[in-house]
C-alpha cells in the first residue's frame, strides 16, 4: 500500500515547478492524470532535446509515475471532459500564467461548484499584489526572493544558484500545502485553495538571510568574513561568498588535483568545539593556546591566514582523503561532488535516490528518484508517459465513457488522436 493510494490528482501542470510537485504525489501513491494540449503537450517534452524524436530528459525526469491524457480545454467537448475530471478528482494542480484557468472558464468558484471537495493548488510567480499578473521563471524567483542578492562574493555581482529553489523548491512547498489540505478535508469535508507563490517559497528558503538583515541593526555580522577583513557592512544582508550560514567559520578549500579538476575542493568548517583537533591535523599545535588564536572571537580577523594554512594541508589530500581524516575527528567537512560523481555513487543508487529508468523512445536514462523516504510507502520509479498515452484508458476507466459516448468524445477532436495506442 502507498501513502496516497486512492487520491486522484488532475495534473494541469507544465514546465518544472508544478510537475515536480505532482511527481512527488505520484511517488507517494496518488493517481496523477496529466492533462496536456493535444499534439503539443507539456512544452518541456521538446525542450533541450538530446535524442531526436524522443521526449527530452527535461520532461522525463520531472514526470515519472503519471498518466497522460490529451485534452483541449478550450473546446466544448474538452470542457465537458474536464468538468468530469474535476468531479472525479480530489486535487487539481496547476501552474498556468495568472488568469489562464479563468480564461478557460474554470474559475475557483466554478471549480467549487463542480466539486466542493476538490482542492485547487496553484503555483504562481508572485502572491497577490502589484506583480501578481507576471509570468515568472526560476531565476526571476531567485532574484525576487532574496537568493541572488545574498549569493556570490562581496566584490562580484548577485548570483543565481544551480539548485532550482524557485521551481522545484516551490513544487515542494505546494506538495506540503496539498497534503495538509487533504488532511483538513478529512475533518471539514471541504476542499480549499492552496497557493504557493515562487517568490514566497524562495523567501522561506532565505529565512536566515532575513534573520541577518535584522541583526544588522544591532551591529556587524561577526561571522561573515568581511567583518574580520574590516570591510564595513551596508544596510542590507551582504553576499557572503562561501561563508557558512550558521555562525561557524567555513570556506571551500582546494584539494589535491584542483589544477585540472574543477571540483577538487572540500568544504571545511572550523567549529569552535573541534578547534584543537583542527590544529593537530594541520600541524599547528601552538594555535591551540596562542593568544589571538585560542578563542573563536579572537580568530575572526585571522580567518584568511587560518584557512590558507588549512588549505596548504587540504591541497596535499584528495577531497575524499580530507573526509576520511576529518570525519572520525568530528571536524565538519564535505567533498564538492560533481554531478558525474553523484550519478555514479553506489550509495545513492542503493537508496533509490539515483535510479536507472527504461523508456520506449529514448532507451535507458539516469534519473533522480524520490528524495523523501517513507518506511511504509515504498517508491517504484515508473517512466514518464508518452503524450496522450492513457487518453482512452482515462476516458473509460476514470470517467466511465463507453460506446457511442466515447466515440463522440474521440471524434470531436478534443482528445487528439486518441485511437492511436502509444507504442511500447
Ligand atoms: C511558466 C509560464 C511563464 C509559462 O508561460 P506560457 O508558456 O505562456 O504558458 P501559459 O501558462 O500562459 O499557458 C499558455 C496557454 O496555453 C493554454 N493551454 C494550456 N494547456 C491547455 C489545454 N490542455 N487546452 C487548451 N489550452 C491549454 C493556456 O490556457 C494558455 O492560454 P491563454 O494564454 O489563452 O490563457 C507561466 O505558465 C507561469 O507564469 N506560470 C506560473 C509560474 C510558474 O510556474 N513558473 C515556473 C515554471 S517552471
Amino acid at each position: 500500500m502507498k501513502a496516497l493510494e486512492g487520491v486522484k490528482i488532475l495534473d494541469f501542470t507544465h514546465v518544472q515547478s508544478g510537475p515536480t510537485c505532482t511527481q512527488l504525489l505520484a511517488w507517494f501513491g496518488a493517481d496523477v492524470i496529466k492533462v496536456e494540449q493535444p499534439g503539443v503537450g507539456d512544452a518541456t517534452r521538446k525542450q533541450l532535446v538530446d535524442v531526436p524524436g524522443a521526449d527530452s530528459l527535461y520532461f522525463t525526469m520531472l514526470n515519472h509515475n503519471k498518466r497522460s491524457i490529451e485534452l483541449n480545454a478550450k473546446n466544448e467537448t474538452g470542457k465537458a471532459v474536464l468538468t468530469r475530471l474535476i468531479e472525479e478528482c480530489d486535487v487539481l494542480v496547476e501552474n498556468f500564467a495568472p488568469g489562464a484557468l479563468d480564461r478557460m472558464g474554470f474559475s475557483w468558484d466554478r471549480i467549487q461548484e463542480i466539486n466542493p471537495r476538490i482542492i485547487m493548488a496553484s503555483v504562481k510567480g508572485f502572491g497577490p499584489g502589484k506583480y501578481e499578473d507576471c509570468k515568472v521563471y526560476e531565476n526571476v524567483a531567485q532574484c525576487a526572493g532574496g537568493a541572488a542578492s545574498t549569493t556570490g562574493f562581496l566584490d562580484g555581482p548577485p548570483l543565481v544558484t544551480g539548485a532550482q529553489i524557485g521551481d522545484s523548491g516551490t513544487g515542494l512547498h505546494l506538495a506540503l500545502g496539498i497534503v495538509t489540505a487533504l488532511f483538513q478535508r478529512e475533518k471539514s469535508g471541504r476542499g480549499q485553495k492552496v497557493l504557493a507563490p515562487m517568490q514566497d517559497g524562495v523567501i522561506n528558503l532565505c529565512r536566515v538571510k532575513l534573520r541577518d538583515q535584522q541583526r544588522l541593526a544591532t551591529g556587524p555580522l561577526k561571522e561573515y568574513s568581511q567583518f574580520g577583513e574590516g570591510i564595513p557592512f551596508g544596510d542590507a544582508t551582504p553576499r557572503a561568498g562561501n561563508d557558512s550560514g550558521g555562525g561557524q567559520p567555513g570556506r571551500i578549500l582546494k584539494c589535491k588535483g584542483w589544477e585540472t579538476d574543477p571540483n577538487a575542493y572540500t568544504y571545511f568548517i572550523i567549529q569552535a568545539a573541534v578547534w584543537e583537533k583542527v590544529c593537530d591535523v594541520i600541524d599547528e599545535p601552538e594555535w591551540k593556546t596562542a593568544p589571538g588564536f585560542a578563542k573563536p572571537a579572537d580568530r575572526l580577523d585571522k580567518l584568511n591566514q587560518i584557512f590558507s594554512r588549512i588549505e596548504e594541508w587540504t591541497m596535499t589530500k584528495t577531497k575524499f582523503e580530507v573526509m576520511d581524516t576529518c570525519n572520525p575527528l568530528d571536524i565538519p567537512v564535505g567533498p564538492i561532488l560533481s554531478t558525474k560523481e553523484i550519478m555514479e555513487d553506489e550509495g545513492l543508487r542503493a537508496t533509490g535516490t539515483i535510479v536507472d529508468v527504461d523508456h520506449p523512445e529514448r532507451g535507458r536514462y539516469v534519473s533522480v528518484g524520490c528524495p523523501i523516504k517513507l518506511s511504509d510507502s515504498p517508491v517504484e520509479v515508473v517512466r514518464s508517459p508518452l503524450l496522450g498515452e492513457h487518453t482512452v484508458e482515462i476516458l473509460q476507466q476514470v470517467l466511465g465513457y463507453e460506446g457511442d459516448e466515447l466515440e463522440k468524445v474521440i471524434s470531436s477532436g478534443a482528445v487528439g488522436e486518441a485511437r492511436k495506442v502509444a507504442a511500447e
